[in-house]
């Protein structure tokens, strides 16, 4: 049997076939036995398909197409990451540029890889996993296992899947259109369906530090 852990990875690109309703379905019922505080199932997710998918689509696109400052006040984003961690992050980043074809001084390539992220990668379905403002970190906790699960579910049902913050940018966008309410706040958007396989945007294969590097054994 093959390892989900291989077998997930960060798409980048989906081929426009729909996710059967039962496929999407079964995803989502795995998701849900995901671990959580006292069972406090900490997450509400909003699953974005067809033409509302469309219209958010078309409402993110044209707000990064405007420039309009990301709003990163629901889920901020770090000032400063430690040193470690941005190397870390420095040599990701140039890896995908580097495997995706897309040199180093191509700023129009590079653009249109980050815009790409603002019309979801062009997925058919996106989750965007929210929460309660009044939760604690515990349940942020909750909310990343679940997240991490959604996307060995996907994994699991032969679906792509892509964890995105560039996704959750326009949290006004997403509160309009989906009827997200404000006493929650939107963290992060998975975007799930069939990977492109033919696009360079797929080719990176990432790696990780081996295990003796942050795992602390005590014997
Ligand atoms: C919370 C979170 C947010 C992420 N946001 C983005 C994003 O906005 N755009 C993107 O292309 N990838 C995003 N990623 C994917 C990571 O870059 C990816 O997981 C990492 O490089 C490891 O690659 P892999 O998922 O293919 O193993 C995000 C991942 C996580 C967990």
């Amino acid at each position: 049997m093959s390892n989900i852990f291989d077998q997930r990875k960060t798409v980048r690109k989906y081929t426009s076939k729909p996710v059967p309703h039962e496929v999407l379905i079964r995803v989502l019922e795995d998701a849900q036995k995901s671990p959580s505080w006292a069972n406090s199932q900490p997450w509400e997710v909003y699953v974005a398909t067809g033409e509302t998918l469309e219209r958010l689509r078309t409402a993110n696109l044209q707000a990064y197409d405007e420039k309009i400052p990301a709003d990163d006040a629901n889920m901020p984003w770090p000032a400063v990451w430690p040193e470690y961690i941005q190397e870390r992050m420095n040599a990701a980043y140039a890896k995908v540029f580097e495997q995706s074809g897309i040199a180093r001084d191509d700023q129009q390539a590079r653009e249109e890889n980050w815009r790409n992220n603002f019309y979801f990668f062009n997925a058919p379905v996106a989750a965007f996993i929210c929460q309660d403002r009044n939760l604690t970190e515990w349940s942020t906790l909750d909310a990343g296992i679940y997240a991490g699960n959604l996307m060995l579910a996907a994994a699991q049902h032969g679906l792509g899947s892509t964890p995105a913050a560039s996704s959750v940018s326009y949290p006004h966008i997403l509160r309009e259109i989906l009827g997200i309410p404000d006493h929650q706040r939107i963290m992060v958007g998975v975007m799930l369906g069939y990977e492109d396989q033919e696009h360079p945007y797929n080719r990176p294969v990432s790696s990780r530090v081996p295990i003796g590097e942050n795992i602390h054994f005590s014997e």
